[in-house]
């Protein structure tokens, strides 16, 4: 069989680094490991036998995007799997936001995303062959006090991975959004500015944001196991691939009381909803 190739952004640290690591001690798959420095992708070096491509990527960056996917498609020939991880979180109040931060977060976390799909899926549409695997959250499906912009981008990237994948499901390429929960990764830490409220109306939500940042790297969900996870459901269940991946215990619980209240909510709302189409 030959040989798949992934493309992953952010490998330095966190899932991306992880999953590059599993990925490059499999047999059947070349690595196209991206990062803002290639110089952080040194762990890479004990395993590299001509199967790895370290890639210089910022994904805000337009040139480097084409740059980098054409040096994969030129050494491996395709992207059969392209992991969209790159991301950062931002913690505020809605109010006390600096618009700036969150715009830029906007920038990496979804048209940083979209700009390097829309790179890759020619490839793929020649192929007849791909998958793509987005990064969400559980806060791309429920949402909390203090991530408004941060949960804004993984809404963002839910919506538009659920109309892609329907869009592409005939041209024999799938879409998958992976929604973890807390995982021990650089993202609570150093990849997620926090602001603390100055607003006494806001106060009571600083404990939260201080507990988020003291909790960094003590979460429950191990990266690892996530990448073990990912490679299986993207290799041995690609027929039934599902469209969104919860991970880690909080985000199934959350996924499922969230899916099941709206639910209720719906139905509730129903007939009143129902009145007001024709007169
Ligand atoms: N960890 C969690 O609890 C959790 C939960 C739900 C979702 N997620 C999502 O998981 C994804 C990966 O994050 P992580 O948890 O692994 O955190 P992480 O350890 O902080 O990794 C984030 C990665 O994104 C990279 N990055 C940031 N800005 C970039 C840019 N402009 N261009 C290219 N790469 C960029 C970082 O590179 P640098 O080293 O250059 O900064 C780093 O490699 C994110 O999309 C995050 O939102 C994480």
């Amino acid at each position: 069989m030959a040989n798949k190739t992934w493309f992953i952004t952010g490998t330095s640290t966190g899932f991306g680094r992880s999953l590059a690591t599993y990925l490059v001690q499999q047999g059947n798959t070349n690595v196209v490991a991206t990062a803002r420095h290639t110089d952080q992708l040194g762990y890479l070096d004990k395993y590299d036998h001509g199967q790895i491509l370290k890639q210089t990527l910022d994904v805000t960056n337009q040139q480097e995007i084409k740059q980098a996917v054409e040096a994969a498609t030129s050494k491996f020939g395709t992207i059969d799997v392209l992991v969209n991880n790159a991301g950062l979180g931002y913690f505020a109040t809605f109010e006390e936001s600096d618009l700036d931060d969150a715009k830029y977060m906007f920038d990496v976390n979804v048209w940083g995303l979209v700009d390097m799909t829309r790179a890759v899926l020619p490839t793929m549409r020649k192929h007849h062959s791909g998958v793509i695997v987005n990064f969400s959250s559980i806060g791309g499906l429920y949402s909390f006090p203090t991530l408004a912009f941060y949960h804004g981008t993984k809404y963002a990237v839910e919506g538009i991975s659920e109309s892609l994948a329907k869009e592409v499901k005939d041209l024999g390429i799938k879409v998958m959004l992976i929604e973890p929960s807390g995982f021990r990764t650089d993202w609570a830490g150093r990849s997620s500015k926090k602001v603390m409220p100055k607003i006494d109306d806001y106060k009571q939500f600083g404990e939260m944001i201080e507990s988020n940042a003291k909790g960094a790297h003590h979460e429950a969900g191990d990266p690892d196991k996530a990448a073990q996870i990912i490679y299986d459901q993207v290799t041995n269940h690609a027929d039934e691939l599902p469209l969104r991946l919860p991970l880690g215990k909080f985000s199934s619980d959350t996924a499922i009381a969230k899916y099941k209240q709206d639910l209720e909510n719906f139905e509730k709302l129903h007939d009143l909803s129902s009145s007001a189409d024709q007169q």
